[in-house]
């Protein structure tokens, strides 16, 4: 852990001095809510396995009314199709959201994108997609400004009554999300189906920066973690990566997200299957090209403490196991258990990194806000990032504390909305 932290300190230098490194740092030209926000705003939230429209009136006093939400699956053939077909459908559910919703036909919404990818930008309202993520292959859309897609879909769907003012990535939208009402908070982290993590840092630091001075003299940074490979990895994560859409990319994600996580436990588990160590010499393997090992199975077999562990024996018939033994599902939940423990220790090591290049000997308090369906619902990921910082940090580490931040990232983007 500490090796990580060192070299995720030097990546991320060069990423602020736009040397080349692992790490982009992007400039998301966000600064930290003043709590002068007011007003009605929409927000998008596009970057895993759904799509979410959301409204939501900020009133005075950072107070904000409970939003209204509305969530769409995003089908397979839609993340793997044209861009155009996906900027057409998010119109259209933008579309039925307003009618739903009976929004004010003769009013105009300023609206805050989310869109949680890698994007260069050039200023608040328009980023370039540089590479997808987490799957997503829609064709035609690297290498454009992707608020431009969006505005050209909702013209072709005939919406005239919104305004795309920002793009975030969702890491920002948390961390504008908790410092609304925390000021301790300088950081906001994504451990769902992708990881990343955005923090603030002083301009003066961004050495790469440009644009003058901004009113705090601070900017909010999307490091894009989830790229960083100064890491260790095992023949397993050797060959998650090969036979992933982006190999060589995505690094530590392909270690530590959700999208991953049940894939590399299954990938272990066929290993030992292999050997004939685990389900007797039977040749069954549990993850292969038809069939997905997912990571909410590698979490319920974790946390399984049913007598013979009989609830992991059901979901192994689920998956097409019929016969395994006591010590088969023990040494199963094993695996699980490394896998999801190593995922958050590289986490830990990621944050402790970031923490202290904020503040090198943790002299003041630091709330990081965090996100996400493995923070939130793999089986024990949030204690084990909290011990691994204790390893760490010894007794400064009550100066951290982590903040589940739900639906932050949608809600951030209305408030960054808000501030245009
Ligand atoms: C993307 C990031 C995003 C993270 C969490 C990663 O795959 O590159 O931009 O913040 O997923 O959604």
């Amino acid at each position: 852990m500490q090796r990580i932290i060192k070299d995720f300190h030097s990546e991320m230098k060069k990423g602020l001095a736009g040397s080349k490194s692992s790490l982009k740092m992007i400039p998301e030209y966000v600064e930290r809510p003043s709590g002068k926000e007011k007003g009605e705003f929409l927000a998008l939230d596009l970057g895993g396995t759904h799509f979410r429209v959301l409204s939501l009136r900020l009133k005075s006093g950072r107070k904000t009314e409970a939003p209204l939400s509305k969530k769409f699956i995003l089908k397979k053939e839609l993340i793997k199709g044209s861009g155009s077909k996906l900027f057409d459908f998010i119109a259209e559910c933008i579309k039925a959201f307003i009618a739903e919703q009976k929004l004010g036909a003769g009013e105009k919404y300023n609206v805050g994108f989310t869109f949680s990818f890698p994007t260069k930008k050039k200023n608040i309202a328009s980023g370039l997609l540089i590479r997808w993520t987490k799957g997503f292959k829609a064709k035609g859309v690297e290498g454009k400004d992707v608020v431009r897609l969006l505005n050209s879909a909702l013209a072709r769907k005939g919406v005239s009554n919104t305004k795309v003012v920002a793009i975030v990535n969702d890491t920002v939208g948390t961390f504008v999300t908790r410092s609304y009402k925390d000021p301790n908070c300088d950081m906001g982290v994504i451990l769902g189906t992708g990881t990343n993590a955005c923090y603030c840092e002083k301009i003066k630091n961004i050495t790469k920066w440009k644009g003058g001075r901004t009113s705090s003299g601070e900017m909010v940074i999307n490091i894009e973690w989830g790229n960083f490979d100064k890491l260790c990895l095992t023949a397993y994560d050797k060959q998650l990566d090969s036979a992933s859409a982006n190999p060589g990319e995505q690094i530590l994600e392909k270690m530590v997200s959700g999208m991953y996580l049940g894939k590399l436990a299954g990938l272990v588990a066929n290993s030992l299957i292999e050997q004939e160590i685990l389900f007797n010499g039977q040749k069954k393997y549990i993850f292969c090209k038809s069939k997905n090992f997912k990571s909410e199975y590698a979490s319920a077999i974790e946390s399984d403490t049913s007598g013979k562990l009989s609830r992991t024996n059901t979901l192994l018939k689920k998956v097409g196991i019929k016969n395994s033994t006591y010590a088969d599902r023990k040494l199963l939940q094993r695996v699980c258990a490394i896998v999801s423990r190593r995922a958050a220790r590289i986490s830990a090591s990621a944050m402790a990194a970031v923490i202290t290049k904020i503040d090198p000997h943790l002299s003041g308090k630091h709330t990081i806000a965090v996100d996400g369906s493995v923070y939130e619902k793999h089986s024990g990921f949030s204690k084990k990032i909290k011990s691994a910082l204790i390893e760490i940090f010894k007794k400064k580490a009550s100066k951290i504390k982590l903040k589940l931040t739900k639906d932050g990232s949608g809600k951030g983007a209305a408030i960054i909305a808000a501030t245009v």
